[in-house]
């Protein structure tokens, strides 16, 4: 009888399970050459050459990511920018491609140079139904439709599986930034993405230490090897030091998004009822927009992020993101300590952030510590 699959909690704690073979040591060691030794007829038969192509210490967590994803290969980059940019330049040049109008703002601002450039011919529409994606697609000329849920900071819910037939029907790929989301609680390669990504600098890592990035395939289909080929042609690559600061934080990776996952619903529930919070955005309150197909495609809670609109405008909002002590006032998201931003303060003019926002991202503390942070902090 075959032995039941592990649960991914179990995969990610044990990294694995891999063992170095040399030395029976549970941590790898890291590898950090740059060059490899080719055979004595002039072959690389060990499948590694140079290190900007190919770096012993991505296999493991590579793997690790490809097994939380259920996808079939994965690639580490240098940040969760130099990975989505990967996935663009493996397009022709001049491809059309739709992307959400709410979205992580650096990248939405990249696309909008890069169709300024003529690189890329890019319209931005509203993800939230899909409506507006089924008109912008062009069947036979759109290339790729991207979407991040939940998308950054109103935490906007895109229904992949929709977004994945409407991609399709056209002949496009689907790739999600599933940054947010977390493996934990989405598979978008199980909805029918194509394309995963994570900025890894945030949940995956999980401790604001390292800058890194990935993206995981359903298929190592010709596009694929175009990214694989676009890490090394950018020389956007990861360290080796990073790639096991990576693995290490991914071995709690369950228990890190579990508990913020539970705190930030409480957080949620609680500040909905707060005299001076005009809005909580959450995707795990009935009130909020996303909620019902959140329910559908998140599996075990709705994020640790969340946005509250604060009562007095911007003036407000910013002072009492002054005033929190717990909550540490820093852009980012995703790491064990909990961080709170006003939005609008970073993403400039032109973004679709009410200036009465912030955005929270909610760690592993005391819940009640920092709900008494916030409440203090609000006044
Ligand atoms: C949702 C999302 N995608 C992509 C990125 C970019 O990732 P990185 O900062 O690792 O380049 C970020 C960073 O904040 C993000 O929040």
């Amino acid at each position: 009888m075959a032995a039941k699959p592990l649960h991914p909690a179990t995969l990610a704690a044990q990294a694995l399970g891999w063992i170095d073979e040399q030395t029976g040591a549970v941590v790898l060691p890291v590898h950090t050459a740059t060059t490899f030794l080719r055979d004595p007829d002039n072959q690389y038969r060990r499948g590694r050459g140079y290190g900007r192509a190919d770096n012993a210490s991505y296999d493991q967590p590579e793997a690790l990511i490809t097994a939380l994803e259920g996808g079939a290969a994965s690639l580490v980059f240098a940040s969760g920018m130099a990975a989505a940019a990967a996935v663009f330049h493996s397009l022709p040049a001049g491809s059309h491609v739709v992307a959400p109008r709410v979205m992580y703002w650096a990248l939405r601002r990249w696309l909008g140079t890069q169709a300024e450039s003529g690189a890329l011919a890019v319209d931005f529409v509203d993800m939230a139904a899909l409506d507006a994606l089924r008109t912008a697609v062009a069947p036979g000329r759109t290339r790729l439709v991207w979407i991040e849920t939940p998308a950054n900071p109103l935490w906007t819910i895109t229904d992949i599986a929709g977004a994945a037939a409407i991609a399709h029907t056209a002949g496009a790929l689907l790739a999600v930034d599933s940054t947010a989301a977390t493996p934990v609680l989405t598979q978008p390669l199980s909805l029918g993405a194509d394309i995963a990504m994570h900025s890894a600098t945030k949940y995956l890592n999980g401790h604001s230490d390292v800058i890194a990035g990935s993206l995981t395939t359903g298929r190592k289909d010709e596009f694929w090897q175009r990214a694989v080929a676009a890490r090394s042609g950018h020389g956007a690559i990861l360290g080796s030091f990073e790639a096991y600061l990576l693995l290490r934080g991914m071995r709690t990776l369950y228990p890190r998004v579990e508990r913020a996952c539970h705190s930030a619903q409480r957080i949620a529930e609680r500040l909905t009822a707060h005299p001076r919070v005009l809005e909580v955005l959450y995707p795990g309150l009935p009130s909020h927009p996303g909620h019902a197909i959140a329910a559908r495609q998140m599996t075990g809670g709705f994020g640790g992020m969340l946005s509250i609109r604060v009562r007095g405008g911007e003036a407000a909002a910013i002072a009492a993101a002054a005033r929190v002590e717990v909550w540490k006032r820093a852009t980012s998201l995703g790491g064990v300590e909990s961080l709170l931003e006003h939005r609008a303060s970073i993403e400039g003019a032109g973004s679709p952030v009410p200036p009465d926002l912030l955005r929270l991202s909610v760690g592993i503390e005391d819940p009640d510590d920092l709900i008494a942070d916030l409440e203090t902090a609000l006044g």
